[in-house]
């Protein structure tokens, strides 16, 4: 077939779909809980959007974008949205927040593009579920966050750690700069042709080097050239999260490849994905309003990775299963229109059910049945509806009863709770 799908992107089905809607079903259940409320963002946006925050020197910006221009007048250079907060913050900004109620605490859900190069965990088109939270520029609201990811992974079941850094601000991180370029000249004949690109221009992804690791050791780390405030304010994350009994990991050589973080930066890996390991990032961003034409509010946040997230939760989740609770089988035009009557009953009554065509053979239709995994039959003809019964065949048992519809009820709950 030559309309295949294109490399990188998925189609799911089954399991595959019903772990990625878990993920996101728990993670709107904890942002509830959080008191964090949803905002929905465009997935176009202009490009200059991102080269403003992502960052232009970013491999997002530099190579993954997919960035066309728009058929307006004007010839629009627009992209289909690589990550959510930038996306976020301009809705905020544009929303007048920042003037009028800069304390806001926001998630969203959905689809970003990435063109990058595909692998198990890493896809062109991928879905995160993002938190955002503005104007809270204190400690506690990082380890808040953090205790969230904790509770989150936890509820999931899904086996973790947690990376966290302090990447200093715009007072400290030139000193950290300044080292690490320092650090690249003394070292340059051991780094790759992309570290050479990078010394310049984005230095702290020296640190993310993926052909040497052990090179990186060696590197000036961003804790020792923290300004006071920023290793104040490291420290009381520290110590909330140590309150909580949240278990976490310094790593003073953790980067982001995003360029808008200030203070605070994290990263959760899920064990048995292979190279595609974090789960979920973030960090803080407290200039990143600013920079992007609003007032100077603070900022900080995580997207989880759902595709991610979602193969560790098979890997340590026996999901339950996709099969309805029951199959409604009618015989006759009369006792179809009372099967419908039924199948809504049963629903209301919070029973899964999946009326099958009155128009094929019982054989037929027991089959089907079983293919789909549902443990009742709830079948009805002409003979039952004078009566006011059902005959309820259990599949499971190959046990059959004639009982009322309040009665099959009953049955069918007892037994999924069994
Ligand atoms: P990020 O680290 O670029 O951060 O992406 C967050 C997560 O999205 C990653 O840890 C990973 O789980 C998932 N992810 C990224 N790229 C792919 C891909 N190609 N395929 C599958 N999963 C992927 C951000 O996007 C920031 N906006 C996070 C943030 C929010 N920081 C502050 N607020």
């Amino acid at each position: 077939m030559e309309l295949t799908r294109l490399r990188g992107f998925r189609d799911l089905f089954g399991a595959d779909a019903r772990a990625m809607s878990l993920v996101e079903e728990r993670a709107r259940a904890i942002a509830k809980r959080y008191s964090i409320r949803e905002i929905r963002i465009p997935v176009l946006e202009r490009t200059q959007l991102y080269l403003r925050s992502t960052g232009e020197t970013t491999d997002i910006v530099e190579k993954q974008m997919y960035t066309f221009t728009d058929r307006d007048e004007g010839e629009t250079l627009v992209a289909l949205r690589p990550e959510g907060t930038p996306g976020v913050v301009r809705a905020y900004i544009e929303a007048g927040f920042d003037r009028t109620e800069p304390e806001q605490r926001l998630f969203y859900s959905g689809p970003m593009f990435r063109r990058e190069r595909p692998q198990k965990g890493r896809y062109r088109q991928f879905y995160q579920f993002g938190v955002e939270v503005f104007g809270r520029p204190d400690a506690a609201c990082d380890a808040e966050l953090l205790i969230m990811i904790d509770e989150f992974c936890r509820d999931l079941n899904v086996p973790f750690t947690m990376e966290v850094n302090s990447i200093g601000d715009q007072k400290c991180r030139p000193a950290f700069r300044e080292a690490l370029v320092k650090w690249g000249r003394a070292h340059w004949d051991q780094l790759c042709d992309d570290c050479h690109n990078r010394i310049d221009r984005n230095p702290l992804r020296l640190l993310d080097c993926k052909i040497d690791a052990k090179l990186a050791e060696s590197a000036p780390n961003s804790l020792d050239s923290l300004c006071d405030e920023c290793r104040a304010h490291f420290g009381t994350v520290k110590e909330l999260l140590s309150a909580a009994n949240v278990v976490y990991k310094l790593n003073p050589r953790l980067v982001r490849g995003l360029d808008y973080y200030t203070r605070t930066a994290f990263e959760v890996m899920a064990g048995g994905l292979g190279a595609q390991s974090t789960v979920v990032a973030g960090g803080r961003y407290d200039g990143l309003v600013e920079t992007m034409g609003g007032s100077p509010v603070a900022g900080i946040g995580f997207a989880i990775g759902v595709d991610r997230m979602a193969l560790a939760v098979e890997a340590a989740l026996a999901l339950p299963g996709a099969a309805p609770d029951a199959v409604i089988i009618s015989i006759g035009a009369a006792a179809t229109s009372r099967a419908v009557e039924i199948a809504r009953d049963l629903r209301a009554a919070n029973i899964s059910v999946e009326m099958l065509s009155p128009e094929r053979k019982m054989k037929t239709l027991l089959a089907r049945a079983s293919k789909i995994g549902a443990r009742f039959a709830v079948i009805i003809g002409d003979d039952e509806l004078t009566r006011g019964v059902v005959q309820l065949r259990d599949l499971k048992e190959s046990a059959q009863q004639e009982v009322t519809v309040d009665n099959a009820v009953e049955i069918m709950k007892r037994a999924r709770s069994g």
